[in-house]
């Protein structure tokens, strides 16, 4: 009731996906090599906004999930669908007032104060991702 599962076998690398969660979108993003390292260079940006490492945001470096709710007024930012909207660090673009956040959901441009949200979730050896 209170959990969703997603078969991960058919989501290809670069691939992304939503599925709701108690009534919100969440974004499972299987990284790409690039998109993971692009990540891991940033973990010491000084300007980082919500400083975080992205070993700290994910179980498996191959998969990110984050609740797809943008930090600041609660918009869905864009990115899941068309790489064109990603926004300047590849991960997602908030379309309401320009929030940008990278391929391990961290916020790098403003107003969002904070990181994408993760959710509780529980990655299962036979290749499927349990949220809540
Ligand atoms: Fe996303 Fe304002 S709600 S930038």
């Amino acid at each position: 009731l209170s959990s969703t599962e997603l078969d991960l076998t058919p989501v290809a690398v670069g691939q992304r996906v939503t599925v709701t969660w108690r009534g919100k979108p969440v974004f499972v993003s299987h990284r790409t090599e690039e998109e993971i390292q692009l990540a891991v260079a940033a973990d010491d940006d000084p300007k980082l906004i919500n400083p975080a490492t992205d070993a700290s945001r994910v179980q498996n470096a191959d998969w990110l999930v984050v609740v797809g709710i943008c930090k600041h007024l609660g918009c869905v930012p864009l990115g899941q669908k068309s790489s064109d909207s990603r926004g300047r660090y590849g991960g997602w673009f908030c379309p309401c007032h320009g929030s940008q956040y990278d391929t391990s959901g961290r916020v790098r441009h403003g107003p969002a104060p904070l990181n994408l949200a993760l959710p509780p979730y529980t990655l299962k050896a036979d290749e499927t991702v349990v949220i809540g």
